[in-house]
């Protein structure tokens, strides 16, 4: 009761009224019915809960499985303040529909809601058939790698078939943009030249990189004639490609991620293999002055290995499994890096980290929003209260915290998911199972009102406009 109820839209006081799970009335001075907990919302803000767009839960990865399954991880992000995450099904042994079942398994110890992305390793009939499957099933996004070259990487061609298939079922294709050729050819010079430390994992994956294949997804995108997603966004160079094909009317949506907003790559260079190795990612965390502006939306990428992991590259940076942890920091890391900086407003963060989410993968009212109808997924922020980030205070599985020692201003002291108090005076309450599945639906926002156009090639796109069924030959005579 009685807190301000800030919305990306609107910010005023009013009291918020739940019911099994739902939001039931938002307005002023409601007469709490006989039974209700109430909470003393003064001074506090009253915002929808967290939507983290890209997590690695129990991911099998480069050798080992990051140490957040899906209870742990859902357990820091509710004590962060996030109350909705997609996370990232990878197939087995290239199959999707393997891949599906086995996310749901890992994700019964979920206690929170949840969606997946799939990724999508090889192309073939099948796969290009379980797509259709897949989506009916509530997955409306496809993830293609640039990168990590013979493991999950796809050409472009590939990529072109992925993308034209996307198209069809109205589901959203995403790229993780690095050319993986190249990273592979600077790996083994930058070893062969002896450099074999963490510092050599920045040093092999340069921005021109990142730009190049993020110039280069965007213009398939726009021969194919699909909005496109681009994940980890680390650099002005992508940025910049970004920034490009939206001017001319292409939709391309850029995501930012926490450890882009707040870290330096200075990092990768720390004479503590440990400390250096625990910031390594891809993209790589670069110099401040590639911090994203691209602010509609912000991710984690939470991906963790504990110090014992990351040591498998202690010789070899090419060894050391790629990630950081976010998943509880990204509102507090957000807060203060847009809103206590003063670039943003208490508005302009809920839309980056929530309500733009759940448009973008087409969930919105129903998420990323405090209104009657909605699910009671509220947090409470008290911008007076300042704390430290680290090893100390999170709930992660994490032996390491890439924000160790950061001091942020603005504390997450409630949240609410699905109308259950899971966090509130600095106590979790959380029960594995407790979750559920949140089938996202195809024909998002992002594919509906007008054509998506080209990136320069309207005219080719027009000629093509029958794709997939391919244009009509021109009648000639004797042929
Ligand atoms: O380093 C990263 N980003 N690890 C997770 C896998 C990915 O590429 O998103
Ligand atoms: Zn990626
Ligand atoms: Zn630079
Ligand atoms: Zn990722």
């Amino acid at each position: 009761m009685g807190g301000t109820v800030v919305n990306h839209d609107q910010q005023f006081i009013a009291d918020v009224l739940i019911r099994d799970g739902l939001i039931v009335e938002v307005s002023p001075e409601i007469k709490a019915p006989e039974g209700t907990r109430v909470l003393d919302a003064t001074g506090l803000l009253v915002m929808p809960g967290g939507i983290d767009p890209h997590t690695h839960l129990d991911m099998p990865f480069m050798g080992t499985v990051t140490a957040d399954d899906f209870y742990s991880g859902q357990a820091a992000a509710l004590a962060g303040g996030t109350t909705m995450h997609i996370d990232f099904a990878l197939p087995v042994d290239h199959d999707i529909r393997e891949g599906l079942r086995a996310w749901k398994e890992k994700a019964a110890r979920s206690c929170m809601d949840y969606g997946f992305h799939m990724a999508i390793t090889k192309w073939d009939a099948e796969v290009s058939e379980a797509m259709e499957e897949l989506v009916r099933e509530g997955i409306n996004s496809f993830k293609f790698f640039m990168a990590y070259k013979g493991v999950l990487q796809v050409s472009d061609s590939e990529l072109a078939s992925g993308l034209q298939r996307c198209k069809e079922l109205g589901a959203l294709p995403m790229v993780h943009a690095e050319n993986g050729d190249m990273v592979a050819w600077l790996q083994e010079r930058l070893v062969s030249g002896g450099i074999t430390g963490p510092e050599g994992h920045a040093l092999s994956r340069p921005a021109a990189l990142e730009g190049e294949a993020t110039g280069r997804a965007i213009r398939l995108a726009g021969v194919v004639g699909v909005p496109l997603y681009v994940v980890h966004v680390m650099s002005i160079d992508a940025m910049e490609e970004i920034a490009r094909a939206r001017q001319s009317g292409q939709r391309v949506v850029g995501e930012p991620v926490a450890s882009g907003l707040a870290l330096d790559e200075g990092a990768l260079w720390d004479a503590n293999f440990t400390r250096a190795a625990a910031f390594v990612m891809s993209p790589p965390i670069r110099a401040p002055h590639h911090a994203p502006a691209l602010r509609k939306l912000v991710a984690t990428d939470h991906a963790v290995f504990n110090s014992s992991q990351k040591a498998a590259g202690r010789h070899d940076f090419r060894k050391i499994p790629n990630g950081v942890n976010g998943i509880e920091e990204r509102m507090h890391v957000t807060w203060q890096e847009m809103v206590v900086s003063g670039l943003a407003t208490p508005s302009d963060f809920v839309r980056m980290t929530s309500t733009a989410a759940a448009q973008v993968f087409n969930v919105y009212p129903r998420k990323g929003r405090v209104a009657a109808g909605s699910d009671a997924d509220v947090i409470l922020l008290d911008p007076r209260v300042s704390h430290t980030l680290g090893v100390g205070s999170h709930h992660s599985r994490m032996d390491t915290n890439v924000y160790e020692g950061k001091v942020v201003q603005g504390k997450v002291v409630t949240t609410i998911s699905r109308g259950r108090l899971v966090w509130h005076e600095g106590r979790l309450r959380v029960e594995p199972g407790s979750g559920r599945f949140v089938p996202l639906p195809s024909h998002g926002p992002l594919f509906q009102a007008s054509a998506v156009r080209g990136h320069g090639m309207e005219e080719q796109s027009r000629r093509a406009a029958t794709f997939p069924y391919g244009p009509t030959p021109v009648p000639r005579e004797g042929s």
